[in-house]
């Protein structure tokens, strides 16, 4: 009882100095049951709680007035941790593709390589990769969620050699990325989180699907064509003129800059 009022006094003081001295100092006897040990710690947990609300209470902002913001209302509807850190994870994966894309496009672009096409191709996937990044940050948000960035590591290899290489390890990206979808979708299914499955099926992984289905389809022409000069430059042409939009054709832009 003693240490229930001592707790209590420490807590309605805000008394922290007393507080840590208090835990510090206090020691149960060795032969104390586990039912009393819950108590404590139970209680520890308690007055700790306290302690924050009336600190929460009491904090001003700059200007000295008391901090209303950020408040304490409720802003999630049946928005699960789980299914955020999945999300968070996604957002890794997005940019993860838009540094590789970014550097495929660099290379293809170099004075010694010379294929504006692949260039072009890649400058838009890693375009498309960042508006994934986005569209799941602002779902995030509209959740009530929290985003946490990690960190992008840079591709193993920067030297993509050539267009069939490139587009094989596109492919596989375009997989880890829908394998990551997937698994996302299965963490809100388990949630029976009904809005986060809609969402991630229609807005990313439709998407996601074509994207698969085009890269296989440029790895299976290059595989069959071949990797001569002239094979490059026919391919190189036709999907600056059919898959790139104006956006992104660097030719195209490169003279209106000129
Ligand atoms: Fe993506």
């Amino acid at each position: 009882m003693f240490i229930n009022k001592l707790f209590k006094y420490v807590a309605t003081n805000k008394n922290n100095n007393l507080y840590t001295k208090l835990l510090s100092n206090l020691k149960y006897p060795a032969n104390l049951n586990s039912i009393n040990q819950r108590r404590y710690y139970k209680k520890i947990y308690q007055v700790n709680n306290e302690i924050n609300k009336t600190e929460n209470k009491t904090e001003t902002n700059c200007d000295g007035k008391i901090k209303k913001w950020p408040s304490d209302n409720k802003t999630q509807y049946n928005f699960h941790p789980e299914i955020e850190a999945a999300l968070n994870q996604q957002i890794n994966m997005e940019f993860k593709a838009f540094y590789n894309y970014l550097s495929m496009a660099s290379y293809f672009g170099r004075v010694d390589v010379a294929l504006p096409g692949c260039e072009s191709f890649f400058l838009q996937m890693h375009h498309e990769e960042h508006e994934h990044a986005l569209i799941l940050k602002n779902y995030i948000k509209i959740r009530g969620g929290t985003v946490n960035l990690c960190t992008i590591n840079p591709p193993n290899d920067q030297d993509w050699k050539c267009p069939l290489n490139a587009f094989k390890i596109a492919l596989d990206l375009e997989m880890s990325v829908a394998d990551e979808l997937v698994a996302a979708e299965v963490i809100a299914q388990k949630h029976k989180d009904q809005i986060t499955s809609d969402f991630i099926i229609d807005m990313l992984l439709k998407d996601q699907m074509k994207s698969i289905n085009e890269m296989a389809k440029f790895v299976n022409v290059l595989s069959g064509i071949g990797d001569q000069s002239l094979t490059r430059f026919i391919f190189d042409k036709d999907l600056l003129k059919n898959y790139v939009s104006q956006k992104f054709n660097v030719i195209k832009n490169n003279k209106k800059n000129t």
